[in-house]
């Protein structure tokens, strides 16, 4: 074939197959076999292979993936990507509606549309074919995900009829459930961790760099507006009608309605024709239909007045619990625990719930084998929130709390006036000794962190430490070989760990350098009740070293500002007890500093002094945090408003021009990150 006929030939196949494309997954009508198919698409795939320069980025072929995209440049919308308002409360919505008739009399209808929970996509056509497909990013920009879009065959690449010459249109992209349950059983089989719900899998597979992949993936997209600077029509409902027409898929499940009431009963029919939808929605968005009424309710800084999302509540299932266990947290906390029978909430697996404390295990009334109803919203821990009575029988046997700890069997207490159940074996319970050993090594303590994540839990296991003092007594022959499989209570994912040489080597070498750390910083990682970062410091710097603690009498640590009882009993209980001294005595042999005189930050002597500052806005060399705790190193103290006491404002970018105003009608000097560095320095 020569080269003129192959490409009226790739012309023409290009044509049929994006027009059998649009027919089997926009029109879910296939005009052919899925054999017949398949042999059009190897066709042009063998004629474009022959010809490569005939090839279109637009072709069908994109389709099935291949291009491998290193680095997801990031791109500047040409419309904001606002976000929309909204609400769980009928009240609210009704709001809205009144706002609405305020501003715009009665003249005006809405249209309301399912709330897809996916990921939102911006596609640019240019003359027709799609140039980019970006994410919403921060609503500014986002990242330019263009090949994998390609390969969403709900997505038009070529648009039918009369295009917009410049046209940018937006939906969800959305991983049905079918797909969803199909990639995780995949996954498991690999042994590899499940996606939580089909919105993180949508996210995560826009995200993949092998196009291939996310081809495999069998996303689908939702579209629900369209941008150009010069629309044709002058309504929602019409841009929806022409986005169809072009090629998009549009959902049929959209409606005009003239009156609140017609809103609510959309509302209504969706909530409960929710569950049986192929994939999840989280709402309704409900949109003032006239461009024209749109711009005359314009837009807050954030959303459009004209459109809220009416959000659905959490979704709830039933299912069988088939005990209560007890969990201890780090603090000596007791939780008691629900085990249900595997459940699928908004897309993901409950095994457990929280139970809260006994008040409300005792509310809830719980027996072995009730059905429960389980609520999952968001991100939050799934939680038990009603039984079905009517499900009980008689021989059902009722639960009741522990009364003592089920990791190291101490009675358990509880303070008067108080909801919680603790354990009171502070030293001796693993989960408890694992909490202060991690607070020891965490960042702004010790900042022992190549420890972190199961480490401890490991090295506690195997009796390899018992207390923080045990990590000074550490040599490599203890670490080296250690190794064992954690589980993930809430997850049941197993992850194993084992000790090499590397990871010994890191580890030792943080313990060494923490033999460094400002005595502020080891007061505050011993683990003092009520004992602050904040007010470590003060105390570290008022009376100089531990021993001058530890003798101070009540009325001397009240008289040091900002300490109260609750901080004074703290201090008071810590040294009363006799093993808190041995670790003292052990940490100060290992050479930890126990003094300020040996701090040398502190002898420099604090350039801010006395100092007060305020600290706002962003910051590029360091965090806010991180800036706080330098001005705190060199005597100055942070606080959170300006007042004329302040000394300094410290201003990063985007300070809100209020509080420049404030700090030049206070005449406080206005001071930028490296000023405050150069001060120090000086
Ligand atoms: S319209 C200016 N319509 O919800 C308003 N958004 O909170 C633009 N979403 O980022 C959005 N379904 O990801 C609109 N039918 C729908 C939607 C929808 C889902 C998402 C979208 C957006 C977010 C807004």
């Amino acid at each position: 074939m020569d080269k003129k006929k192959a490409k009226e030939r790739i012309e023409q196949l290009t044509r049929e197959i994006h027009e059998h494309n649009y027919r089997y997954y926009v029109l879910a009508e296939p005009g052919i076999s899925d054999y017949e198919f398949d042999k059009l698409l190897e066709e042009l795939q063998k004629l474009e292979e022959a010809y490569p320069d005939l090839a279109d980025s637009n072709s069908p072929t994109q389709r099935v993936g291949g291009q491998v995209t290193k680095k997801f440049p990031t791109v500047r919308h040409k419309y904001p990507m606002l976000s929309l308002s909204n609400t769980y409360s009928r009240e609210e919505l009704m709001d809205f509606d009144k706002r609405v008739k305020k501003a715009l009399g009665n003249t005006y209808e809405y249209v309301c549309e399912l709330k897809y929970d996916g990921v939102a996509i911006s596609l640019t056509y240019e003359d027709g074919e799609l140039t980019r497909a970006v994410t919403r990013g921060d609503g500014v920009q986002g990242d330019e995900i263009t090949n994998n879009v390609r390969t969403i065959h709900s997505i038009p690449l070529i648009l039918r009829e009369d295009p917009v010459s410049d046209l940018e249109v937006r939906g969800e992209i959305i991983m049905p459930h079918k797909s969803f349950l199909h990639l995780n059983a995949e996954k498991k089989n690999k042994g590899e961790n499940a996606f939580a719900n089909p919105r993180n899998a949508a996210a995560g597979s826009l995200k993949v760099q092998d196009s291939k992949i996310v081809a495999a993936r069998n996303l689908d997209c939702y579209v629900y507006s369209a941008n150009a600077d010069n629309l044709p029509f002058e309504s929602h409902w019409e841009s929806l009608k022409a986005l169809k027409k072009w090629g998009f898929k549009v959902s049929e499940d959209v409606k005009k309605c003239k009156t609140i009431d017609d809103v609510f009963d959309f509302i209504n029919h969706y909530e409960e024709k929710r569950a049986s939808l192929p994939f999840d929605i989280d709402g309704v968005v409900i949109k003032v239909n006239s461009y024209a009424r749109q711009a005359e309710l314009g837009y807050t800084s954030k959303f459009p007045r004209w459109a809220i999302a009416y959000k659905y509540k959490a979704e709830q299932a039933i299912t069988t619990l088939n005990d209560v266990t007890f969990q201890v947290g780090r603090t000596g906390a007791v939780t008691p625990v629900a085990n249900l029978e595997p459940v699928s909430i908004a897309g993901s697996t409950v095994k457990r719930a929280s139970l809260y404390n006994e008040e409300r295990m005792a509310e809830l009334d719980l027996h072995k084998g009730d059905k429960v109803f389980v609520e999952k919203g968001g991100d939050i821990i799934p939680k038990v929130t009603g039984v079905d009575t009517s499900q009980r029988s008689t021989n059902m046997q009722p639960f009741s709390f522990a009364t003592h700890c089920p990791e190291c069997g101490t009675k358990l207490r509880k303070n008067h006036g108080e909801a919680v159940h603790y354990c009171p074996n502070a030293k001796g319970c693993p989960p408890q000794i694992q909490g202060k050993i991690e607070h020891f090594i965490s960042r702004r303590a010790m900042n022992i962190e190549s420890l972190g994540q199961g480490k401890t839990e490991l090295l506690i296991s195997k009796g390899k430490i018992r207390n923080i003092a045990d990590l000074y007594d550490l040599d490599y022959h203890d670490l080296i070989g250690l190794e064992k499989t954690i589980v993930n209570p809430d997850t049941l994912k197993e992850k194993k760990i084992s000790f090499r040489d590397k990871t010994v080597k890191n580890i030792l070498d943080a313990i060494e350098s923490s033999r460094n750390v400002p005595f502020e910083r080891v007061l505050y990682a011993i683990g003092i009740r009520h004992l602050g970062e904040t007010m470590a410091r003060k105390l570290a710097r008022h009376f100089g070293d531990i021993d001058n603690l530890k003798n101070a009498s009540r009325d001397e640590l009240l008289a040091v500002k900002d300490v109260g009882d609750k901080v004074a009993d703290g201090i008071i209980t810590w040294f009363d007890d006799p093993e808190n001294l041995k670790i003292i005595e052990r940490l100060k042999e290992a050479g930890l500093q126990f003094s300020t005189e040996t701090d040398s930050k502190q002898e420099r002597g604090g350039a801010l002094d006395g100092k007060a500052l305020v600290v706002s806005g962003v910051f590029s060399g360091f965090s806010r945090d991180e800036i706080k705790e330098f001005i705190a190193q060199h005597g100055g103290e942070v606080k959170s408003s300006l007042s004329s006491r302040t000394d300094f404002l410290v201003a990063g970018d985007n300070m809100g021009p209020e509080k420049r105003k404030k700090a030049d009608s206070l005449n406080i000097p206005i001071i930028s990150e490296s000023d405050l560095q150069k001060m120090v320095r000086e």
